[in-house]
């Protein structure tokens, strides 16, 4: 049977949250941990499906795993083995495309399935292909498997990304780091998790500098040692809450958040119509007045996050004047705005932009989520709606917010989950 969610919208959101790490900083740091052979203690992983299938498929390689709490584990990947990945599992990830950087760096030799994560049409690895060509490697994909090996080893090169691919960036930083000599990776995304990867590499022992840049430079090394590290607070996760009470109404506190990793997610949601201080690791965010219309526009970091766009669709479609968003990273980021029209939404989808009437009144029915933000999407909707939302797939909500659920019942929200 498969849980779904029942929401019972119209109560303004109050009280306080604290926000987890970083999801899509803990996958690329997860993956690394097979470039160092010693034990590692990570702290601030957040409780979330894909964080928990990255770990089993590094236990089923052979990595030993000691969980400490919900959001900590101490592990050590010195027995690992490149042949044992569960390749089924690798499958159901966007991540798991940095098993081919992480284990060509470690072993010269990599395996895993075809990359699943969100459906937003093609999604290409031509970049990550690229850039570890580039570095020695040979790629090849058959019968759903992809392989890279590189018996002369990895040497250090120049390289220019067409596109700032986080994945990219990612697994050139995992290849580079215990490669030979000096990799410099130019246009490469500067995204906060890039950051966090290089910061816990560096821990370890790496030499990586640039990161948040677009130039990075990484020194090979000829072998890393365990650390203790903490992973950052989730921008994402920050800027979903920050919408949720931006579209319901209320007050929040919002508790454990690196401020300056908000600098686009703040000023659409002040021209929105909220009231928002900023403090040094909490902020609060007050929406009383009127909702407004703006337009979005996504980009690579420092850019209006992608993975932001969903969650303000409800805001826009409730908003006096309504809005705009133009999708600039994912061809197919609009699937979601098919579930916001049964709920009354006016939205006019054109190539690579979705246009919002404003002013609807949205109703409670039954939709699905998408996708990890476009559920996002669908539960704020729902925190809005009028009457009763049901909410299936939840699954891919789990993929990516940590214990929403009580998070979102302690704000007032009246949530719950159904089997049907
Ligand atoms: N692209 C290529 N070729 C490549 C790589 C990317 O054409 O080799 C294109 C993609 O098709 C896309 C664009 O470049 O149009 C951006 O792709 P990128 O490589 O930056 O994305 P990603 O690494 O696959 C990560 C996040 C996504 C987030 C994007 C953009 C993880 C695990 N995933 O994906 O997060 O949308 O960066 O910021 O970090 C999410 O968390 O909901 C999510 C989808």
């Amino acid at each position: 049977m498969t849980p779904h969610l029942l929401i019972r919208g119209g109560t303004p959101l109050t009280g306080e949250v604290w926000i987890d790490g970083m999801k899509n900083a803990a996958l690329p740091i997860l993956f690394a941990l097979l470039l160092v052979r010693e034990e590692v203690t990570l702290e601030g992983l957040p409780p979330v499906t894909d964080i928990e299938t990255t770990l089993q498929i590094l236990c089923k390689m052979g990595a030993r795993l000691e969980r400490i709490s919900p959001t900590a584990i101490r592990i050590h990947t010195k027995n690992t083995d490149p042949d044992a990945v569960p390749l089924k599992w690798t499958t159901e990830l966007r991540a798991s495309s940095y098993l081919l950087g992480a284990s060509l760096g470690r072993f010269g030799r990599a395996a895993t399935g075809i990359p699943g994560g969100c459906d937003f049409g093609t999604r290409p690895l031509d970049q990550h292909f690229r850039l570890l060509e580039t570095l020695g490697a040979t790629v090849e994909q058959e019968h759903g498997i992809l392989r890279a090996t590189a018996p002369g080893g990895l040497h250090g090169k120049n390289v220019r990304l067409d596109f700032p691919s986080v994945g990219a960036t990612v697994n050139g930083i995992l290849a580079a780091t215990l490669a030979n000599g000096m990799t410099v990776i130019e246009n490469a995304a500067r995204e906060p998790h890039i950051v966090d990867l290089a910061d816990f590499l560096n821990a370890c022992g790496a030499e990586i500098v640039g990161a948040g840049t677009s130039s990075i430079r990484i020194r090979g090394v000829s072998k890393l040692h365990g650390t203790r590290y903490r992973i950052v607070p989730d921008m994402i996760e920050a800027g979903t809450y920050l919408c949720a009470v931006s579209a319901t109404g209320g007050k929040m506190r919002l508790c454990g958040v690196c401020p300056e990793h908000l600098g686009a997610i703040l000023p659409p949601l002040r021209k929105m119509g909220a009231t928002i201080t900023v403090s040094e690791n909490h902020l609060t965010l007050e929406r009383s007045g009127s909702l407004y219309g703006t337009v979005l526009e996504t980009a690579p970091y420092p850019g209006f996050p992608t993975d932001m766009q969903p969650q303000f669709a409800p805001l826009l479609c409730m908003a006096r004047g309504g809005g705009r968003i133009y999708e600039r990273v994912w061809k197919k980021r609009f699937q979601y705005t098919k579930e916001l029209e049964k709920m009354g939404a006016n939205i006019l989808l054109s190539n690579d932009f979705a246009d919002f009437r404003g002013g609807d009144r949205l109703v409670g029915t039954q939709i699905h989520a998408t996708d990890l933000r476009g559920g996002a999407a669908m539960l704020i909707a729902g925190l809005c709606a009028e009457g009763t939302t049901e909410l299936c797939d939840v699954r891919h909500l789990e993929r990516g917010y940590p214990n929403f659920v009580a998070k979102l019942t302690a704000l007032g929200a009246d949530i719950s989950y159904v089997q049907n």
